[in-house]
C-alpha cells in the first residue's frame, strides 16, 4: 500500500443481504450493538444486476431503528431517477456504479446537491481510469472484489493491484477519499485487501455466518484490518 500519508480509519460496512429480512430493525440493532460503522444497503433493480432487493420505502422505515450512518450501493439502471429516493429515505452516502449512467459527473453533483455524500462504484472489469475525472466530486470509492449481484462470492484478489493504483492517484492528487471494497471480505482476504489500501470493508456472509457472533466477527475484522495498516506503515 502507498504509505505516503497517515492511515485513514478502519470502517467495518455490514451488507444486510443475509439478514432475516422479516425483523430487519432488530438485525440492524444487532450489528450496531456488534460495533459496526454504518449499514450498507445493497440495492439491486433486478435490471443493472440480475437481483432485487430493497427499495427506498424499506430503508425509510428502519431509518429510526439505529443512529448509524446509511450508505446505499445502487445497483440499478436508474440511478439519475432514484438516488433522490434514497437520499430523501434517510442515507447518508449514496454510491452509484460508473457503469450504471453516462452522465456519471452529473448523476454525483445531483448527490452532493441532494446534501448526501457522493461515491462511485466499479466492477471488476472496469479500470481506475474510468473514474478518474470525477474523483473531486467523490468522498469515496468503491471497488468491488466480485461482481455484483449475490453475497457469498469468492473474493477476487485481482483487484488488489487496482486498489493500490488508486490509492497512489489520491494520495498524488492529495484528495481526501476513502477506497472501500465489497465483496468476499473475510478474515481470510481483509489483511490483503487493507495492504493493497483500502480502509473501509463491506462485509455480509463474514459477519452472518461467524459462529462466535456478530461482535467477535466484526472485532476480528477489525483488529486484521489495523494489523495490516501498521504492517505497511511499519515498512
Ligand atoms: C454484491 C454485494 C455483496 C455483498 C457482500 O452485489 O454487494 O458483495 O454486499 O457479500 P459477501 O460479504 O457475502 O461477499
Ligand atoms: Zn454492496
Amino acid at each position: 500500500m502507498p504509505t505516503d500519508a497517515a492511515p485513514r480509519p478502519i470502517h467495518i460496512a455490514p451488507s444486510v443481504l443475509p439478514a432475516d429480512f422479516s425483523k430487519m430493525g432488530d438485525e440492524l440493532r444487532a450489528l450496531a450493538d456488534a460495533g459496526v460503522d454504518r449499514i450498507h444497503w445493497d440495492v439491486m433493480d433486478g435490471q443493472f444486476v440480475p437481483n432485487m432487493t430493497f427499495g427506498p420505502g424499506m430503508i425509510a422505515a428502519c431509518r429510526a431503528a439505529v443512529d448509524l450512518p446509511f450508505e446505499a450501493h445502487l445497483m440499478v439502471n436508474t440511478p439519475e431517477v432514484l438516488l433522490h429516493e434514497y437520499i430523501e429515505a434517510g442515507c447518508q452516502l449514496i454510491t452509484i456504479h460508473a457503469e450504471s449512467t453516462v452522465h456519471l459527473h452529473r448523476c454525483l453533483s445531483e448527490i452532493n446537491a441532494g446534501g448526501s455524500r457522493a461515491a462511485v462504484t466499479i466492477v471488476p472489469s472496469t479500470p481506475i481510469s474510468a473514474i478518474e475525472h470525477i474523483l473531486d466530486l467523490v468522498d469515496m470509492v468503491l471497488i468491488m472484489t466480485v461482481n455484483p449481484g449475490f453475497g457469498g462470492q469468492a473474493y477476487i484478489a485481482s483487484m488488489e493491484p487496482k486498489v493500490a493504483e488508486l490509492r497512489r492517484l489520491i494520495l498524488d492528487r492529495g484528495l481526501d477519499i476513502d477506497i472501500e471494497v465489497d465483496g468476499g471480505i473475510a478474515p481470510s482476504t481483509i489483511a490483503d485487501a487493507t495492504t493493497a489500501g483500502a480502509n473501509v470493508f463491506v462485509a455480509g456472509s463474514a459477519l452472518f455466518r461467524d459462529p462466535a457472533g456478530l461482535a467477535h466477527a466484526v472485532a476480528d475484522l477489525r483488529t486484521r484490518a489495523e494489523a495490516a495498516q501498521h504492517g505497511a506503515h511499519a515498512a
